[in-house]
């Protein structure tokens, strides 16, 4: 978490204990042949994020049951570990943002968490309160970035997080949508607003955002997040049943989850991915595909081919 007027310093000695700490600076032989954590620039700060991150929905929707949450703790913990830092959540998912809140303060919230929310309320006045929920269930002094959820109110949403921004209150400002709706709007909005991010569906068999918003997004200069990069576990489930290439080692890859999430990642336009997740090993497999060779563009559409052809 980092406020706009400390990101300097204060923040920058965070990051390097946080990534110390995580054997990135003072690297394990693993994390030497791996190589580093890949990351990339946001676009209208330079502030650099790792390109895998973590989502929330549904699997983090788990109520109060207790070992349930603290399975959620823990790979939020290995998430950590592993060099993570952006979580995603937003008032549609249930209890996800309570979880999480009890996952940072059994962990102690990380300095290299970067909080991701949305608010979702058709009411525009509304808007303030249900983000100071969120904030609360949380347990975080301020989010880093906040999103309008699926354009709703967004004329309205986006006046109440401009005004935040400018007041130091939020660092980042977004609008999010998901498998391909409302991308007509969505691109008009781009044009005419100066968002730091937009949340699309990007995976190797969705491409639709190839065409329009993701070179939109780099000419306007906004950070990419891409939400669905499994279709919810189907794509995830459907290639296991398939050997991986063997030119997928080539790109360091060992597993489907990571073949579909270096895919993702290696489009130029795309700031991270935020695969979501009930386990420890999923999540540190699939920070995994943050390091490594990322696929060269012949090499992603070899990957689109091969895929299509299963
Ligand atoms: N409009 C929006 O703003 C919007 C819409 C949709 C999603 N989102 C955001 O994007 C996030 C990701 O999308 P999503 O939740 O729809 O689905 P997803 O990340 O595409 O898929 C999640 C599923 O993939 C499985 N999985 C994860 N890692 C795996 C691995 N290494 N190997 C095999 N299976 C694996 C998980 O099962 P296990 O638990 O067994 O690992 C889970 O069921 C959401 O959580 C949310 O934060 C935003």
């Amino acid at each position: 978490m980092q406020d706009a007027r400390t990101l300097n310093r204060r923040s920058l000695m965070h990051l390097l204990a946080a990534t110390a700490a995580v054997g990135i600076l003072y690297p394990s032989p693993a994390t030497a042949q791996r190589g580093p954590l890949v990351t990339r620039p946001i676009p209208s700060s330079g502030e650099m994020l790792p390109v895998v991150g973590l989502g929330s929905w549904i699997t983090f929707n788990v109520g109060d049951d207790e070992e349930a949450r603290d399975a959620c703790a823990a790979v939020m913990q290995a998430f950590f570990q592993a060099g993570g830092r952006m979580i995603d959540s937003s008032p549609m998912y249930g209890s996800a943002q309570e979880v999480i809140g009890y996952g940072l303060g059994k962990l102690g919230t990380p300095p290299a968490l970067f909080a991701t929310d949305k608010v979702w309320i058709s009411s525009g006045a509304r808007g303030p309160e249900q983000i100071e929920e969120s904030r609360r269930l949380w347990g975080v002094p301020r989010f880093d970035l906040l999103q309008v959820h699926n354009l709703l109110s967004w004329q309205e949403h986006l006046k109440t997080l401009f005004a935040m921004k400018a007041d130091g209150r939020l660092r980042y400002v977004g609008i999010t949508t998901s498998e391909g709706r409302r991308h007509r709007e969505f691109a008009q909005i781009m044009r005419g607003q100066p968002l730091d991010f937009v949340q699309v569906t990007y995976n190797i068999l969705d491409r639709e955002v190839e065409d329009r918003i993701l070179p939109l997004a780099r000419d306007r200069g906004m950070g990419v997040i891409v939400n669905r990069p499994f279709r919810q576990g189907a794509l995830t489930r459907r290639m296991e049943r398939h050997p991986l290439p063997p030119w997928a080692a080539e790109i360091q890859c060992s597993t489907w989850a990571q073949f579909l999430l270096k895919f993702i990642v290696s489009h130029p336009a795309v700031t991270c991915a935020i695969p979501a997740t009930t386990n420890i090993n999923h999540v540190r497999e699939n920070m995994d595909a943050a390091h490594g060779p990322l696929p060269d563009e012949a090499m992603r559409r070899r990957m689109v081919a091969y895929v299509e052809d299963l």
